[in-house]
């Protein structure tokens, strides 16, 4: 069954350790995602962009997909399943779905209408039993064709959110989605840590966790981080492993053609990568 992110996430802050969001595209995604899980005993919240939502027909087929892999692989650890970057519309829709987690994006509202929406959504959330997480301080990169700049949160206006009794909170403090470009200035822990002091014990997320390296996800996680978000990293490893199996060529002229034998070589590089960054958040065994 489907959980809140809520206990994972409080137990993850006063460990010490992160749990890893990892975005789903299909099925694929979903099972080498759950299957890695499970096998290392880690807690685990699946992400579903908008836009793959769409790609997947819709979010009651995500819901549906998810249940029932977790009830036929036989699933064990908690596993929330959450909108990433939702809108308002896009979170009601999760809500009816069947989600059991919601991010409401409100970064690019004024912070009076950011503050207006998510306490709604917090009333919503309460009575169902959801997690919500909030975001303040737009984080930089391309996501599902919207660019962000990257700013750094204001730690005032983060505790106004987090004030609002949200389960999470996102806080730019220059991370980016997708690749990192070369000049990129790195990780902000003044930000960080003065969000930290004053929100508490709420978990902070940590968006844009491809690329960022081992000892600044360290230091994030020490300074309050208690969620990060990976997707492009598990996107690459996906389309590095198919682009080496349709090389070898010779495999479609026999049975290759089969798409079971053609994403699998993707679906283990998935594996990989999800357990790469389940050791290193520091998850692993913790379900
Ligand atoms: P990356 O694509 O950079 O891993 O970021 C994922 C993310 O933050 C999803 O919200």
């Amino acid at each position: 069954m489907l959980v809140s992110a809520k206990e994972m996430l409080t137990k993850a802050k006063a460990g010490h350790y992160a749990v890893g969001q990892f975005n789903i595209n299909n099925l694929e995604w979903t099972k080498a995602v759950l299957l890695t899980a499970e096998e290392l005993k880690s807690p685990v919240i699946l992400g579903v962009s908008e836009g793959a939502g769409k790609y997947m027909t819709g979010y009651k087929t995500v819901v549906g997909m998810v249940n029932g892999m977790m009830e036929e692989l036989g699933i064990t650890v908690p596993v929330a399943l959450h909108l990433d970057h939702g809108s308002f519309d896009g979170c009601k829709k999760c809500i009816e779905a069947g989600f059991s987690s919601i991010m409401f994006d409100g970064s690019h509202y004024p912070i009076e209408e950011n503050v207006a929406k998510t306490k709604e959504l917090v009333a919503i959330c309460a009575e169902k039993g959801m997690s919500l997480e909030a975001e303040v301080g737009s984080i930089g990169g391309e996501e599902d064709g919207v660019v962000g700049m990257g700013e750094c949160a204001d730690p005032q206006e983060c505790k106004a959110i987090a004030d609002l009794g949200v389960t999470m909170l996102a806080a730019g403090i220059g991370n980016i989605h997708g690749k990192y470009p070369d000049n990129w200035a790195g990780l902000s822990f003044e930000t960080l840590d003065a969000i930290q002091q004053l929100t508490g014990d709420m978990p902070l997320v940590l968006h844009g966790g491809t690329g960022i390296p081992a000892d600044m996800i360290q230091k994030a996680i020490s300074l309050g981080v208690a969620k990060i978000n990976v997707n492009t990293e598990c996107q690459l490893s996906f389309a590095e492993a198919t682009r080496k199996y349709i090389e070898a060529g010779k495999d479609l002229q026999g049975k290759g053609f089969d798409p079971r034998k053609l994403l699998a070589p993707g679906y283990e590089a998935i594996k990989a990568t999800v357990k790469e960054k389940m050791e290193l958040f520091g998850s692993v065994g913790k379900a």
